[in-house]
Formats: structure tokens, sequence, C-alpha cells
């Protein structure tokens, strides 16, 4: 037996116990005549004593030799700490050690395993289980477990069945580009990672399971952020029988669920707003609703004068800063330049003071009177002390810069609280979206994702009008998930793929499998996929989710500790029928 107990549970009610325990040495302090050790595993850390009255002679000796990480394993009896920590649950007590086994050796590791540690991203990337022995690594995969199992537990208990799809499959245009993977037994040809199981949990439903779910990995190759990585975990699910309002109440119901029994938070129903409401309202299709400034579009007020920058704008729109008109020049002068910067590129902002008396100041007082300016404050909603921003231009290029400012603007007010949650639904995505690239239509979701019936009669005048049932849940301003009801007859399935410029023999080629199974019987259905990396870290108060992935990609997609991607030797490429083109 190597330990009786771990290094978090011994406490004064264990006082005068023979214990055996076994850990890492987090550190050692040598006072000549007394030793401690602290003794640190997953559970926590308990101080050990080597002292020279009441430890063998040998015990000591090997206890000065002891190392930072290095594993071992001791026997001695609980005893009362002269100086209690309160700061420990284990600090109480310490443990007057009998014997000492050297179980492991360690080198000195290249960056100190304390919570507050002195080592870089890269390094600890490198030696990724050494970074997984610190708290806040350890805790957060602790906590994403936590996550994962009350999410199988919830939809197991409303029926759900978890069912394994494959990996190596046939590419699924979910938008990004596949990783591939040659066959050695069929030359020449090449299997795709799924992007998402998607078409398999279709044909589940077509097979009559359900209700399904799987927490499956899956793999785009696409740019990576914060929220993206190259492989990533989705919690899928698909339904049959039910249509969009079952499918939002059943993940609302999910949400709710871990909201409550992993942070305590009771929420509201989940408000729904369409697309279109948010693009207008946010300039954004995931809206973080922790705040409000919404967006005030003000042409109708500001176009009547003599300002040629707002005359010859598309689109003149504000918002409105809570307490802010108190801003110095200077700290104006700072939003200004951070708008004109490349990444948001606005070409400058106006701006007016709301002050505390009702009048108002702006940077605009040349063409604009109190009359004007009030206009603009009941267009935007603010209210006295507060300050409005406004940008012109381009529509969709100004709502996504006013929607980068009103993001900013938050995160310097401390108005996006980690412990604050505020979802909603997004609903009535458009079916298609316009591709300048390509000169044609995309799937704006996936090409299985059904029209709305109401709206089938434009598909062929004007699909770009074609509203479709999809929906996005959105968690303080992250897309945490998102799904559809689908296309379930071959007609309109086929007809889709038309529109996205697939030929009859494409069209066949890639998903004849999927629309011939739509002529044995497909029941309506439908489904979603949460971001469970993403949905994690939010629920953890963070936004990176490689905080909570235990071996993720770096922002090149490299795995830095095992170096991959890496090459393969001739006679494997040889095998797979492979012949390089790279220096
Ligand atoms: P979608 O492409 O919206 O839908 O993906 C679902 C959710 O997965 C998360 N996500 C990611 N997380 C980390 N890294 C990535 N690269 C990444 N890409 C996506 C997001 C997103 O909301 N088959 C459909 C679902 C369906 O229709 O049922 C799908 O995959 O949180």
């Amino acid at each position: 037996m190597y330990r009786s107990h771990n290094c978090g549970e011994l406490n004064a009610s264990h006082v005068n116990k023979e214990v055996t325990l076994a850990g890492w040495v987090q550190k050692s302090r040598d006072k000549g005549f007394m030793i401690w050790v602290d003794l640190r595993d997953r559970y926590g850390i308990t101080q050990l004593i080597f002292d020279d009255q009441r430890t063998d002679k040998a015990v000591i000796e090997k206890a000065k030799s002891l190392g930072r990480e290095f594993v071992i394993q001791v026997k001695g009896t609980v005893i009362e700490r002269v100086s209690k920590n309160p700061n420990m649950t284990t600090g109480d007590v310490e443990i007057l050690v009998t014997e000492l086994t050297i179980l492991n050796e360690a080198q000195v590791p290249p960056f100190t395993i304390e919570d507050e540690t002195d080592g870089g991203e890269d390094i600890r990337m490198k030696y990724r289980y050494l970074d997984i022995r610190r708290n806040p690594v350890k805790n957060n995969l602790l906590f994403r477990h936590k996550v994962s199992m009350e999410v199988r537990k919830y939809l197991s208990d409303q029926g759900f069945c978890d069912i394994e799809t494959p990996y190596l499959i046939k590419s699924t245009p979910e938008g990004a580009r596949d990783f591939v993977v040659p066959s050695r037994m069929n030359e020449g040809q090449f299997y795709a990672l799924p992007q998402s199981p998607q078409t398999f949990k279709q044909l589940l439903m077509v097979g009559g399971m359900d209700k399904y779910f799987q927490i499956v990995k899956c793999f785009r190759d696409e740019d990576l952020r914060a929220d993206r990585q190259p492989e990533f975990t989705q919690i899928d699910c698909e339904m049959a029988f039910v249509e969009q309002e079952d499918i939002l109440n059943m993940f609302e119901g999910l949400t709710r669920h871990l909201l409550k029994e992993i942070k305590g938070v009771d929420v509201e129903k989940f408000p729904r707003i369409t697309y279109d409401y948010a693009m207008k309202t946010y300039g954004n299709d995931k809206p973080d609703i922790r705040f409000d400034m919404k967006f005030g579009e003000l042409n109708e007020v500001a176009q009547h004068k003599e300002f040629g920058v707002f005359n010859s704008a598309e689109l003149v729109v504000g918002i409105a800063a809570p307490g802010c008109a108190s801003y110095t020049r200077k700290e104006i002068d700072a939003l200004i330049e951070w708008v004109k910067r490349p990444q948001i590129g606005a070409s400058g902002m106006v701006y007016v003071k709301c002050e505390e008396d009702g009048t108002f100041k702006s940077s605009v007082d040349k063409f604009y009177d109190q009359d004007d300016l009030k206009k603009w404050a009941e267009s935007t909603n603010a209210k006295a002390g507060d300050l409005i921003l406004i940008l012109s231009g381009n529509a969709d290029k100004t709502r996504t810069q006013l929607s980068a400012l009103r993001m900013e603007v938050a995160t310097r007010l401390g108005l996006r609280k980690s412990d604050e949650f505020a979802p909603l639904w997004v609903v009535d995505f458009p079916l298609l979206e316009w591709d300048e690239e390509s000169g044609r239509y995309h799937a704006m979701h996936h090409p299985f994702t059904s029209p709305k019936p109401e709206d089938i009669k434009l598909i062929d005048t004007e699909p770009g009008k074609v509203r479709a049932n999809a929906y996005d849940m959105v968690l303080n301003g992250n897309e945490i998930g998102g799904g559809s009801i689908r296309i379930h007859d071959r007609e309109l399935q086929s007809r889709m793929f038309d529109l996205l410029g697939f030929s009859k023999e494409e069209a066949e080629a890639q998903f004849g499998f999927l629309m011939n199974a739509f002529e044995y019987g497909a029941p309506p259905h439908g489904g979603l996929a949460f971001g469970l990396d993403r949905l994690v870290s939010i629920l953890g108060g963070q936004e990176t989710i490689r905080d909570f992935i235990a071996f993720p990609k770096n922002n090149s997609g490299r795995d830095v500790m095992i170096d991959a991607p890496s090459k393969i030797d001739d006679k494997q490429l040889s095998e797979l029928h492979i012949k390089l083109d790279v220096k």
C-alpha cells in the first residue's frame, strides 16, 4: 500500500494516527536541527517534519538529500503543529516521519511549480506534465471533469443515448478545412477527420435512435485564436420528432442546470433575439448582454446638417458609455486612437458628453445644436453623465467596429464580470451567406440546415433573404453552441446542394449516402452542438480554452511537448503511396 491517506485530508482529528503518505516534494527547509518538507499530491499539501531528537539519523540524512519534485513515500505519526497555518486544510497538523523512501528522484524543474510560476507559456507547454502539477491548471482540468460529468448525467436522465461515431470518415462541409489521413490499403485515397459528427448523428435519427449525444473530438484546420483549437470537443446532440422550440427548451434546460449545479447561479428564461436584431443592436451575432450599450442608429437625426462625414455615410451609429461624460480629453483621445488602429480600422470617432446639467458638449458642436444632440441622446438611450461614441461609414463595417468598441469600453469599465452569466439564444439566422471570394453562396450553418418553411418560396428568387431554422446559444459574448432543424427530404436537400453550387454528380458522390437515407423513412429531426472547451472556460471565468485542455496545441497548431506535427520516414511514406514535393 503506497498510502493510507492523501496529502489533503489530514487534520486535528487524526492526531496520533500512524499514516503513510506519498507525493512530490514541494519544498524543504533545513534548519540544521529540524527539516520541514511540504509534500504535495493532487489533493493538497501536508507538512512533514524530521527532527534531530525524534527522527532516526539515517532518515534525517536521506531527508537532507531531497530535492524539489522528488517522489517520496513516508511513514510517520500525525502530530499537532506548534505554529498552525489556518490557510491550509491540513494546517493544524504535521507528520513526524519515521521512514522515508525515495520512489524517484527528479531534476530541478525548468519553472517553479507554484500557483504563480516563473515559467513563460512556451516552456510550460513543453513541460505540460509539470504545469499540470500546478493548482491553476490542475483545478481547470478537475473543473472540466465536473462539467462534463454533469452534462452526461443530465442528458442521460433525459433519455439521451451516448453513441460513438467514427473518426476516419469522409469530409463533412462545416466550413473549415479538413485534416486528412492517407489510407495505406486504398492507394491514393484519404480519410478526413470529422469537423463534427453531423451526418452520422442524422443517420442515427434515421436509424431510430431518437435522442443521441456524444462528448466528442472534432478536427478543423482553421486559423487559431484564444477560443479555437484545431482539435476541440463538442457536446454533440440530436433529437428526432422535434421542432426548434423543443430543442431550445431542452438545451436551455441543460445550460440552466449547469449554471445552477456548477456556479450556483439561477438564470431566468433565456432571452431570444433574431440574428437581424442582434446585428442591428449589437453589431454582432454573439452579443455580450451582461451590459447594455445598445446601438442607436442616428442617420435620421444626424444627416441634415453640413457635416459631410455623416452625410456621406451609409450608417451613423452610436452607443452611450455609462458614466463616461467625465472622461478627460486624454481618455477620449485614447479611445479615438483605439478605434483607428488597423485591427479596428475606423477613420475617426465623434463624441457627445451628456453633462449632468442636461446640456451636451460634442466634438461636432460646429454643426449641431443642443436640440440635435438631445435627439442623439434619445436614440442611444444616453442619460446625464454618459458619453455617446459615434462611428459612421459603410453599414456592415461600422457595425463591426462599433461592436468592438462596445466590448472595449465595457472591459475598461469593468462591466464584463467573469462571475456574471448572461446566456441568450440568437435565432432566425440567414440560410446562406454570400462569399465574395468564390462568388457564390455558402451555407451559413451547414448544408443540412432547413430553411424556414415560409421562406422556401424565396429560394430561387432571393436566396440571400431565406432564413433558416438555425440557432446559436451565446454566453457572455461567446458562441457556446449552435444547431438547426435539419432537412429530412431528399428533394429539398438536393435543391440545397444546387444552391450551394454542387453539381448533381458532386452532390451524389459526397452526400448520396445521406440523401439515400432520406428515402427510407427519415423522421423530422434537429439538434445542436456545444463547444465543451468554450463552455467550460466561460463557466470557469476565463476565455482562453487552452487553459482548460490537458494537452493543447499552440497558436501554430503545434504540440511542442511531443513535437507534432513532424516528418515521417520514407518507408512510411512509401507504404502510404505518398511522394513529397517539399524541401
Ligand atoms: P458549429 O460549427 O457551430 O456546429 O460548432 C458547435 C460549437 O463548437 C464550438 N467550436 C469550437 N470550439 C473550439 N475550437 C474550435 N475550432 C471550434 N469550432 C467550433 C463552438 C460552436 O458553437 N455540426 C454542427 C452542430 C449542429 O448543427 O448540431 C456544428 O459543428 O462553441
